[in-house]
């Protein structure tokens, strides 16, 4: 569904990502782990568009989309959940959503679709029923990120970036957003998740990759990974 050739971005003289290469199939939800730095959102930023790369390719559902913008991107069914949780705080709940449908993929839109994802999000997030006139910026840290990921499925994305979606949240929201993440896929959506929590990560996805500084260093199954000396000295603290 994704496939990464030798992928190099650069901030102007800095080389953030030196030749990337991932793939992701259909229906998985596959890890990119690596510490602070190492280019984890640069990775998913270069994917959704937000950044160009200077060399390499990047093929989305048999499409090159390498040199794409970003909204072309979530219109082809690509939506990207950034760093941060970033919803509109001085809009509502509502409001939030429906910007998330503006980009809708496929054909046809109309209320009736626009009902239907909207039934779809208040129901993997109860906790957002009942307030949709509520200004986003009053949610709790879980709910704004319930949000933002709500936000992103309104476009009915084929694949969702996430970019670091336990950053900041207790350990109980942290499981429920996780549950949820993982309903989604097997709801059908293909998942790239970025982490730097590697234990959870590696609970999660069923394959990972770890990047450092701008390579990736090491692939494979999530178990095999999990169990990789190197893995459990530099990631999971053992
Ligand atoms: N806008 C920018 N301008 C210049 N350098 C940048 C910019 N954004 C990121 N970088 C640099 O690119 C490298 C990769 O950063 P990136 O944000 O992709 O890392 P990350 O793996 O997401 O880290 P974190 O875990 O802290 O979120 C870092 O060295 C960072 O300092
Ligand atoms: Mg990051």
């Amino acid at each position: 569904m994704l496939s990464l050739k030798n992928v190099v971005t650069c901030y102007g003289s800095i080389k953030a990502l030196k030749g990337v290469s991932m793939d992701i199939a259909q229906g998985e939800i596959v890890a990119l782990i690596g510490a602070n730095g190492a280019g984890k959102t640069t990775t998913l930023k270069t994917i959704s568009g937000l950044l160009t790369p200077s060399e390499g390719e990047i093929i989305f559902d048999g499409v090159d989309i390498t040199r794409s913008n970003p909204e072309d991107i979530v219109k082809m069914g690509l939506s990207h959940v950034p760093e941060g949780r970033r919803v509109f705080s001085r809009m509502t709940v509502m409001e939030n959503l429906e910007l998330g449908a503006y980009s809708r993929s496929g054909t046809g839109s109309g209320r009736k679709q626009a009902q239907d994802d909207l039934d779809q999000v208040f129901s993997l997030f109860p906790q957002l029923k009942g307030r949709e006139k509520q200004l986003a910026g009053t949610l709790s840290g879980g709910e704004q990120q319930m949000l933002a990921i709500g936000r992103a499925l309104m476009s009915r994305p084929k694949m969702l970036l996430l970019d670091e979606p336990s950053m900041g949240l207790a350990p109980m929201i942290v499981k429920d957003v996780f549950r949820i993440i993982q309903e989604i896929n097997r709801a059908g959506t293909t998942v790239l998740l970025v982490e730097q929590n590697a234990h959870l990560a590696l609970n999660t996805a069923s394959r990972a990759y770890v990047l450092e500084t701008g390579k990736i260093v090491l692939h494979g199954e999530s178990a095999d990974l999990l169990s990789n000396d190197q893995v459990r000295k530099a990631y999971l603290g053992e």
